[in-house]
């Protein structure tokens, strides 16, 4: 078995970018620019947006961070958006999910213009995606793409099982992996809560990804010997021995999934820098796309 380490792997993508804006900051040009947005106070969005702007500073991106209040109204967001979208040393815009429940996740999402949607999320980009047009990819799926590259999982002919159809990532991931690309060539099962026979999709799984957001859900009697784990989800679990109050726990009970795969992701330190690494990538590939 081997340990798909998505800490070490983003740690080779974010030195090579790292390198990339150096370059750029000799020849007296600006480094790449993300602008991100977190509405209210949301503990799992904060930790993800912080761990976001963080790396930005690592590899020498410039950040910016717009902390709105939970009661912004959605036009007052939607301003917000624009004003980046205007502003031209801003390359990508993110705007973290959840939002509150009086603000469409649609109308915001389509409000960030296609050339700045660094998430992949604007239907434009979708619309790209699917028809295989160079896009924006979600950083998620972009991340787990990059992790196979990296550790040169074969991919093509294999049967992929996603767990999962959210727009974030199962639905995004499906696409890809049967994208005639490497990786990808996969023959896909894209699998849900109205699955019935959930089991046997996933003992056919040479590959599984793993993105329904329920703890330890995937269990050592429903993979085949030998099949590759991506393990997405992080759920906070109660644990009063941590000092957090919390644990973070992937959908895969890694204990009994672990011996039978033949590599697998860890939670935490899997495809949660890998994340991180596919928004930098398609920050970075906003601010090359201008020059
Ligand atoms: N919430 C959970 N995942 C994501 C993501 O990839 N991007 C944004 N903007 N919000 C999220």
């Amino acid at each position: 078995m081997q340990l798909l380490d998505g800490k070490l792997a983003a740690q080779a993508i974010k030195e090579d970018l790292k390198e990339k804006t150096s370059a750029l900051l000799q020849k007296g040009k600006r480094a790449p620019h993300l602008a991100a947005i977190l509405v209210g106070n949301n503990g799992a969005s904060e930790t993800y947006v912080a761990s976001k702007v963080k790396t930005c500073a690592e590899i020498g991106f410039g950040s910016t961070l717009k902390r709105l209040p939970e009661d912004i109204s959605e036009e007052g967001l939607l301003a917000e958006i624009e004003e980046l979208n205007n502003n031209p040393e801003v390359d990508g815009i993110l705007v973290q999910l959840p939002l509150p429940k009086h603000i469409s996740d649609e109308k915001v999402i389509s409000a960030i213009h296609p050339s700045k949607d660094v998430d992949g999320f604007h239907p434009v980009s979708v619309g790209n995606m699917v028809a295989g047009t160079p896009t924006f990819i979600p950083a998620t799926p972009y991340g787990i793409l990059l992790l196979l590259e990296h550790y040169k999982v074969e991919t093509k002919g294999k049967h992929a099982v996603v767990i999962g159809r959210s727009h974030i990532v199962g639905t995004p991931m499906s696409i890809l992996l049967s994208r005639k690309a490497y990786p990808g060539n996969c023959t896909v099962t894209i699998c849900h809560s109205a699955t019935t026979n959930l089991k046997e999709m996933t003992l056919q799984g040479d590959i599984i990804v793993a993105a329904l957001g329920q703890a330890e859900f995937l269990t050592g009697d429903m993979v085949k010997e030998g099949a590759v784990i991506v393990d997405v989800g992080i759920t906070r679990v109660n644990d009063a021995t941590k000092k957090s109050g919390f644990a973070l726990k992937g959908d895969v009970k890694f204990d009994e999934v672990a011996p039978k795969s033949s590599g697998i992701t860890p939670v935490p330190g899997g495809v949660g820098p890998m994340t991180i690494a596919g928004l930098l990538m398609n920050t970075y590939n906003a601010y090359v796309s201008k020059l």
